[in-house]
């Protein structure tokens, strides 16, 4: 069984006051971690260390949106694996399409951060997705191979234990238009599968596939389709970006998420 995760990523959002009083939500909605359901918020590297503080002693886990892979040095503008873990992240996102398509970020240069992530003990949270044009082309699982095969490279089955992977289709992320149950189950199956094959049967039980891309909760018909989402057999928990920025909403995802793990539906 799987526990189910559902992590905020705040992406450049937020001042001190507003990611502060967020976390701060959370963390008394969340004092004790609900039945089979994680919480992770990712805020920006300047309130790491507010946002900890803020949900020190609560349920609610940090992590960062980013980090670079090599040790501390010249590198400016960079941050460290070694700092997040100093301020007390115990999770990083990476490959994120924002990070893929917006700021450049080659599979080279992701594979490496997730090896230095992984090698340092962080829970890595790995993006893969398919952009519009190559979902029409049909394209979707040769995308999503060629994401995982490059983002992987080099890493052992026992070093992705700590592993878990993001599925967020680059046409919903931001839009408003979630990738329906179904072509989200499809998509996460596929990447089950290709861990079964390139790893073994075991790693692919045990490794938890997000969905991520325009979940929202913000009235009943979103939060029934969040609900229906989270209960598909290879759903295992969202990454949320503009819905996680409220905590009503968040927490209304995190509820949908309980509802789904007690429906018993995930495998
Ligand atoms: P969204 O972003 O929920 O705002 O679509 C999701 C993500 O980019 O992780």
């Amino acid at each position: 069984m799987r526990r189910l995760l559902i992590a905020g990523n705040w992406k450049m959002n937020t001042l001190r006051e507003t990611a502060t009083a967020l976390a701060g939500a959370l963390a008394e909605a969340y004092p004790q971690e609900p039945d089979s359901v994680e919480i992770l918020v990712c805020p920006p590297f300047p309130y790491l260390l507010p946002v900890r503080d803020a949900i020190d002693g609560s349920a609610v886990q940090l992590g960062a949106q980013n980090a670079y892979h090599e040790a501390p040095g010249a590198y400016t503008g960079e941050v460290a694996l070694d700092m997040l873990l100093d301020v007390g992240c115990r999770w990083v996102i990476v490959g994120h399409s924002e990070r893929r398509h917006v700021l450049g970020e080659s599979d080279e240069l992701l594979n490496k951060k997730v090896q230095a992530a992984l090698a340092k003990g962080l829970n890595v949270i790995y993006c893969v997705g398919e952009k519009l044009e190559q979902r029409e082309a049909d394209q979707t699982e040769q995308v999503l191979d060629h994401q995982m095969e490059t983002g992987l490279a080099g890493c052992s089955g026992d070093a992705l234990a700590k592993l878990v992977v993001a599925y967020e289709p680059v046409w919903a992320i931001g839009t408003g238009v979630r990738a329906t149950k179904e072509q989200a189950e499809s998509a996460h199956k596929h990447l089950r599968e290709w861990l079964a094959s390139r790893y073994n049967a075991e790693l692919a039980e045990q490794t938890r596939i997000l969905y991520g891309g325009s979940v929202k909760a913000g009235d009943d018909q979103q939060k029934q389709e969040t609900y229906e989402l989270l209960c598909q057999p290879n759903v295992d928990g969202a990454l949320v970006g503009g819905a996680s920025l409220k905590a009503e909403e968040f927490k209304a995802i995190i509820e949908a998420g309980e509802r789904a793990a007690q429906a018993g539906t995930n495998a």
